[in-house]
């Protein structure tokens, strides 16, 4: 039989940042390229997992034959996740998902009016932490974008959110987080820190996650 880590596996990995309308010609987003979340669907699939990529905004190269599922705001990915959910064994939700998008998109472009212009928000699905409320046999990981107080927001996140594991990486230390190849990430469990991944590439980090996500999560029989 295959003897790779996640054959048999079934895993979703969205990548990329949500695009929020606020009318047909402008939008809110962020600076996710999507590397990360390619670099963990590319592994998945050496790994010999059956992935399925669902992608919002992105500026990377998309890893070559894996077909991705194109969202654009935070709505549309929670559906694409829910349909794929069910049968799925692990779920890696690398994508930045806005928290907030504007109360309504405006059916045509908005015309310059006054010297001041207010935008309504309103809060987003966290899709992750719905995701972690109905899960039965998935396996879940969350990562979580900080810009200090790692340990503390990343272990909030991993419980609030039901998480079995956790990549917390400070986005604002060299050679992580958003739009560069590499990464630096802490791995959190509900015991706390797992694993410290120093400074390198992306695909290396996604190597290490999945490796310890495949050692968690139910073994394939042979
Ligand atoms: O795409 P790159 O340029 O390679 O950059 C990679 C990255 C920095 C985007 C990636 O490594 C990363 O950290 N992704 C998560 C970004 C994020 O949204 O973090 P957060 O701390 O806001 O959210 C925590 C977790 O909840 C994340 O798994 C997120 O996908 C999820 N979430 C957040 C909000 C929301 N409404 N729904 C969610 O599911």
């Amino acid at each position: 039989g295959d003897e790779r880590l996640l054959s048999g596996k079934k895993v979703i990995v969205t990548a990329g940042g949500t695009i929020e309308r606020i009318d047909p010609v402008r939008y809110i987003t962020n600076d996710s390229s999507g590397k990360m979340g390619f670099a963990i669907a590319k592994v998945a699939q050496e790994l010999g997992a059956d992935v399925h990529l669902i992608a919002a905004n992105t500026s990377a190269e998309p890893p070559v034959g894996i077909s991705i599922e194109k969202v654009q705001s935070a709505d549309d990915m929670y559906s694409a996740v829910l349909r794929q959910w069910e049968e799925s064994d692990l779920v890696v939700m690398a994508a930045a998902v806005a928290d907030y998008r504007p109360r309504e998109a405006a059916q045509t472009k908005i015309k310059k009016k006054d010297s001041t212009f207010t935008l309504e928000l309103v809060k987003n699905i966290d899709i992750l932490e719905s995701l972690g409320r109905s899960k039965k046999h998935q396996f879940l990981i969350g990562f979580a974008a900080e810009t200090g107080n790692l340990e503390t927001y990343a272990m909030d996140k991993l419980e609030r959110k039901n998480c079995d594991l956790l990549a917390a990486n400070d986005v604002t230390a060299d050679g992580a987080g958003f739009g560069v190849d590499t990464n630096a990430v802490q791995i959190y469990d509900r015991g706390g820190m797992v694993e410290r991944i120093p400074v390198q590439s992306k695909e290396e980090v996604a190597r290490k996650l999945l490796t310890i996500a495949a050692g968690r999560m139910g073994g394939v029989l042979h």
